[in-house]
């Protein structure tokens, strides 16, 4: 027996091979049948006569969407065939027949989104959904690939932690024994800085959490992301790092997915424009941008998503903005020593409207300013002890920034929702399955 996947049928012209895997899809056309099996790797399309194999013609007649099946045939090249190939089957092992009274829920058909946020663990058999699944996988690797090779060391942060870091009021509260109440982090920097201080350049990949009220199509309760620190580092190293990155990411996507980005008809010509320089404004020109298009923000106001759009679609990448006024943005940030009402840090937007990919920049070095802070922001100084101690203890200028994950995946694959991107979403409301 030659036991292969969908993907590798190629190499086996001309052979009978084993696949293991699921029915997608059925048709009959008078005494032939044309299976669909999928298997994870891709679908292939079977051949069945009842002339030359009756046994697995009648089996095979049987069969409802999703049973598990092993199947053996003989592998032909065909240019009508999605995949290129085709199976003429010669036996077949059914593993579990999913009855006819109890069908599989999702149907090739439309069905609402509830629908199928509720059944996500079924839904995501789907190619289109496994399609983005085998991207995101890919856009995690070439992540740590690119931060591996440019000499970053990995540090996770811990997910539990005694403290707020991007504002109390989006913390999830657990119970952490006794009287203990314990936080699930917001981001994993402050750790991260601790890291970067003992081995120069680290970064942590790991989920994330926020208690944000907020049902948009770019927010999730819990997600992944990955935060590079950097000893020395300032501002304008981390905007080129995190330019690189990205497009690091995009282009490996573009090389080792595109089966899977025409899957999702995404329009690849915008992603192939995702190389460096990525354009760079500054926060008092984009404030001039939106007023020029009739947007009301004034300076000193945040940018919300309609905002965002509006500066996103100026450019054909994505687009840096850096020096926002220190008094929108956390509390941990260096002001820029020629106008200290602005915070030396940026975000980076994605374009099509896929909003703020990166948060980052320069960290307060100095104790006493990073005191003062923490008080203004009534923060609990004994919460942040050990990251006052950072700045006692051969303190440093270091920077480093946040790659949203889901963010970054839903721009690339061209998803209405972020909700799609990740294997088990987590946002306001629904927590099953
Ligand atoms: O801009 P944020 O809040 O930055 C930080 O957390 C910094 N401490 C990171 C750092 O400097 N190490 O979040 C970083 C990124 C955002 O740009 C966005 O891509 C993503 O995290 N993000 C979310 N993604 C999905 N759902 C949410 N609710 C998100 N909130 C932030
Ligand atoms: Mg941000």
């Amino acid at each position: 027996m030659l036991l292969t996947t969908i993907e590798d049928v190629g190499r086996y012209q001309g052979q009978q091979v084993t696949i293991r895997g699921w029915l997608y899809n059925l048709r009959e056309s008078g005494k032939l049948l044309f299976p669909i099996f999928r298997d994870g790797t891709g679908l292939i399309q079977g051949v069945v006569s009842q002339k030359e194999h009756p046994a697995v013609f009648e089996t095979v007649r049987e069969l409802t969407q999703e049973s598990s099946v092993v199947v053996t045939g003989i592998v032909r090249a065909d240019a009508r065939a999605p995949g290129g190939y085709e199976l003429a089957l010669t036996g077949i092992e059914v593993i579990q027949r999913v009855p006819e009274n109890d069908p599989f829920p999702i149907q090739r058909k439309e069905h609402g989104v509830d629908f199928l946020l509720s059944h996500r663990h079924l839904w995501l058999r789907t190619p289109r959904q496994t399609a983005i699944l085998r991207i995101r996988a890919e856009a995690i690797r070439a992540a740590r690939n690119f931060m591996d090779s440019q000499g970053y060391i990995l540090t996770d942060s811990p997910i539990f932690t005694p403290a707020a870091c991007e504002g109390t009021t989006t913390l999830f509260e657990v119970d952490y024994f006794e009287d203990e109440k314990a936080y699930l982090t917001q981001s994993g920097q402050l750790y991260v800085e601790a890291t970067a201080a003992a081995l120069g350049k680290v970064y942590c990949f790991g989920p994330t959490f926020r208690a944000e009220k907020s049902k948009t199509r770019r927010h999730l309760t819990e997600f992944w992301m990955l935060e590079p620190e950097a000893a020395f580092a300032r501002l304008d190293d981390m905007m080129e790092l995190g330019e690189q990155l990205v497009s690091h990411i995009v282009q490996s996507v573009l090389a080792h997915r595109r089966r899977e980005l025409d899957t999702l008809k995404r329009d690849t010509a915008r992603l192939e424009a995702v190389r460096p320089p990525f354009p760079r404004i500054t926060y008092d020109e984009a404030i001039a941008i939106l007023q020029k298009h009739g947007n009301p923000t004034r300076w000193g106001e945040d940018f919300g998503g309609d905002e965002e759009t509006i500066l996103s679609s100026q450019f054909d990448r994505p687009v840096i903005i850096h020096r926002y006024p220190a008094a929108i943005k956390a509390f941990y940030m260096q002001p820029d020593p020629q106008r200290p009402e602005l915070a030396l840090g940026f975000d980076m937007l994605a374009p099509e409207g896929y909003g703020e990919i990166i948060g980052g920049g320069e960290r307060i070095s100095d104790y006493d300013l990073l005191l003062r802070r923490l008080r203004e922001n009534n923060l609990p100084e004994e919460a942040f002890r050990w990251y006052l101690d950072l700045r006692r203890y051969g303190s440093v200028p270091h920077a480093g920034f946040g790659l949203g994950l889901e963010r970054t995946v839903a721009w690339i694959c061209g998803t209405e929702h972020i909700r799609e991107v990740i294997p088990f979403p987590r946002m306001l409301y629904r927590i099953y399955p």
